[in-house]
């Protein structure tokens, strides 16, 4: 469980709808890791102590993602959920999935409360850890919940890091978090992230795919992202990302669009960002709809969705 309920700035920064959520990034003035963790915010997972209600959940979201998301998700995201064999008896032992994970590309997955500070997080996964929230959602929520727990985190995130390339793009993105809240451009690398780790998608000869986290630990986004006519679909480029702000609360209005996982390891790790987050400091944001006149169009999209108010609009 989550240490402290998270302010309102924190809920904000960090979280969204949908069951899909983003960064495990957090809290403005940390205060040390609560308690029963250790300095590093990690915790033992206890595997041991979840109930049949917990690992009952664990399944259900499985069974209903393993079903939508061959010719949906892209190859690497397939072959690592296979490789994990992560749906076995329920949620999975970490100890179990570092064996193999370690053995393809030398990350592992350590647990923790929840939310940890920026630093914290960035640090983890410099050093190929990666922190995933301990505690699943409740049965009530296989939907919406607000932290990201250990489906969103293991099942949206692990599968991409048994990928050598992305597995290497995810340690650079924690040296490059580092070096970012040093410069005190955070707010634009974590767009990076979000669009990229959380909600991107992959062109592919047989058409777009999710290689997204927070896109394939959600049902409804995971069809969305793809076939629905509302969000534009835009070709990646490193500072348009970075000067685009996102959703939170609801599906993303835009997705961006990366031609390889190579090709994102190597704009990323081969640009010095510092340069760019000078000019960064200085631009205008691109409102999340918008389409720029150099973007490469995937999807104009008709953004019906969002402008009948999405989920609540919806719900409504
Ligand atoms: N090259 C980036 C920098 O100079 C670091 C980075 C690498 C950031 C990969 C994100 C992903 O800060
Ligand atoms: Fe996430």
């Amino acid at each position: 469980m989550p240490g402290e309920a998270p302010s309102a700035a924190q809920l904000e920064r960090n979280f969204r709808a949908n069951g899909a959520i983003l960064m495990p990034m957090s809290a403005d003035a940390p205060s040390g890791p609560p308690p029963g963790a250790r300095a590093d915010w990690t915790i033992d997972q206890a595997w041991d102590r979840y109930t049949e209600t917990e690992h009952q959940v664990w399944i259900t979201l499985y069974e209903r993602q393993a079903q939508l998301l061959p010719g949906r998700a892209c190859e690497p995201f397939l072959k690592g959920l296979d490789a994990l064999d992560l749906h076995r008896t329920g949620i999975p032992d970490f100890a179990r999935i570092n064996e193999e994970l370690r053995r393809l590309t030398g990350w592992t997955v350590v647990a923790v409360p929840g939310l940890v500070p920026d630093d914290v997080f960035f640090e983890h996964l410099a050093n190929r850890r990666f922190p995933a929230g301990q505690f699943i959602r409740r049965p009530d929520q296989l939907d919406y919940l607000q932290e990201p727990d250990v489906f969103h985190d293991v099942f949206g995130h692990v599968p991409m890091l048994t990928d050598p390339v992305f597995a290497d793009y995810m340690a650079a993105y924690g040296q490059g978090g580092l070096r970012a809240l040093h410069l005190g451009r955070l707010r634009n690398l974590a767009r990076l992230y979000w669009y990229t780790v959380e909600f991107g998608l992959l062109e592919t000869p047989q058409g777009l795919r999710i290689y997204g986290a927070g896109i394939v630990s959600s049902h409804a986004e995971s069809r969305f992202a793809l076939d629905d006519p509302s969000p534009n679909r835009l070709g990646f480029d490193l500072e348009r990302v970075m000067r685009t702000p996102y959703r939170i609360d609801d599906f993303q209005q835009t997705y961006f669009v990366i031609p390889s996982l190579q090709s994102l390891l190597d704009v990323t790790v081969n640009t010095d960002f510092a340069p760019l987050y000078a000019r960064l400091a200085k631009a205008a944001d691109i409102p999340l709809a918008a389409i720029e006149p150099g973007d490469r169009v995937f999807t104009r999209g008709t953004q019906g969705y969002a402008r009948a108010g999405g989920r609540t609009g919806k719900a409504a």
